[in-house]
């Protein structure tokens, strides 16, 4: 049925293209991949420089404008996110009327939406400015939002932010600080977050951001698409695959599998079961993102202490894998979701914030596409076609 179902079917006028496999919905100067190749890029960087010499807000700034900001630039737009990192006070009463034990991703995406009706300032999607304005305070309000989301699932106190801290640094002590008592950062913590905030800062038009695009191109505010974004993220098959690594992780521990049988398991299509965090759409080698994630894996779990059996057994099934001709054929590599929850665990971050950090990182990509989208002069509105299998005309009984 695979190969049937995504083939491009010319059905008169209308492709038939189910999961836009072969439909290009954009034409895009952001971001590169070359799947076989295992090549990333954001404005033409490779993302391995990147993540050895940039960070967050730096690439944010990079992705959003198409060029690296002089330390001025910088400087500048990294002030004006700091200085609008506050929510205002009456958006923070949306957090109590979520149910106590709510998964932060709607509670984040919510939120998200409510911004809308505070900054109503700043909706126009064709005044520069305004579109400037909500890409600062997206950029800025999204961690502190994130972190009430937190503080709510846990029942504590939520934290003002703290500007003198940079932006992962603020986001850390915002989840893990308590009022009254200062919060230390812990210097490779909040550098490894950055990070991995970077490395999920733009995928092309995956499926969040292709959502993202979507809703904006009927010219609805920035505010409103990135809300729908972030719904679209938190799709088990979109946001949720590195849960379900650890998910993983934590059966094979815990039930003594060998990872050797679990391969065996994996290998025989009748269990069902699949090696999560392996294989990915575009990616037929390597996922770049997967070689960054996996160094600083190792040095932040020595650290702060995390799960070194689970790693351990991540990378048995990594090695397995990858002398398996199982994995070889089908050119099954471990994608960026293969060692993040073991790192987001040792962070101290619990399994459903997981998406939530997702969205963190995801968000200048959404910001920068939907920028570019209502920039373009050959948007439309996106309305696909369909193939229509129902009835026929019929008439309405006379009774
Ligand atoms: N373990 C075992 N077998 C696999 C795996 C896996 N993780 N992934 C794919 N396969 C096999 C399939 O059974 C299929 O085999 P067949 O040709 O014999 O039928 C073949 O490889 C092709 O797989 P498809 O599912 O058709 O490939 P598709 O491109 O549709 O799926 C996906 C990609 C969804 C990522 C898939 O590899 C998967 O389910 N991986 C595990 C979940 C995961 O890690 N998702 C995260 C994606 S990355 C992200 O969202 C940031």
């Amino acid at each position: 049925g695979y190969a049937i179902t995504n083939m491009l079917k010319e059905t008169g006028n209308v492709a038939f293209d189910p999961g836009f496999m072969n439909t290009a919905n954009a034409r895009s100067a952001i971001t590169y991949i070359d799947g076989n190749n295992g090549i990333l890029r954001y404005r033409g960087y490779p993302i391995e420089e990147l993540a050895q010499h940039s960070n967050f807000i730096e690439t944010a700034y990079l992705l959003i404008y198409g060029e690296l900001p002089t330390p001025s630039e910088l400087e500048d737009f990294d002030t004006r996110i700091r200085r609008h990192t506050m929510v205002h006070e009456d958006l923070k009463s949306f957090f109590n009327g979520f149910p106590r034990n709510a998964h932060p991703m709607p509670v984040l995406s919510s939120a998200v939406s409510a911004l809308s009706t505070f900054y109503a300032d700043s909706l126009d999607p064709f005044d520069p400015e305004q579109v400037e304005i909500s890409t600062i305070r997206l950029l800025a309000k999204v961690p502190t939002l994130a972190a009430y989301a937190y503080k709510k699932s846990k029942g504590e106190p939520m934290l003002y932010p703290q500007n003198d801290l940079n932006y992962t640094e603020n986001f850390l002590r915002m989840c893990f600080g308590v009022p009254a008592e200062d919060y230390e950062i812990d210097p490779a913590m909040a550098k490894a977050l950055d990070v991995l905030l970077m490395l999920h800062a733009d995928h092309e038009q995956n499926c969040s951001t292709s959502t993202v695009r979507l809703v904006g191109s009927s010219h609805a505010n920035m505010f409103a698409s990135v809300s729908a974004g972030i719904n679209a993220l938190y799709g088990p098959l979109h946001g949720g695959a590195n849960e379900a690594v650890l998910a993983m992780l934590n059966r094979i521990e815990t039930q003594g599998v060998t990872p050797e049988d679990f391969m065996e398991q994996v290998k025989n299509k009748e269990s069902g079961a699949r090696l999560m965090g392996f294989g990915h759409r575009v990616y037929k080698n390597y996922d770049p993102r997967a070689r960054i994630v996996k160094d600083y894996a190792h040095e932040i779990l020595e650290k702060l202490g995390g799960n070194d059996q689970q790693l351990e057994i991540a990378m048995r099934l990594e090695e397995k894998a990858l002398a398996d001709d199982y994995f070889v054929e089908r050119k099954l590599y471990p994608n960026v979701d293969f060692y993040t929850g073991l790192i987001y665990k040792a962070m101290g971050f619990p399994e459903k914030m997981f998406t939530v950090l997702f969205a963190i990182g995801r968000l200048p990509g959404w910001v920068a596409q939907w920028r570019e989208m209502i920039e373009d002069p050959e948007t439309k509105i996106g309305r696909p076609r369909q193939l229509y299998v129902g009835e026929g005309e019929r008439h309405y009984p006379q009774r």
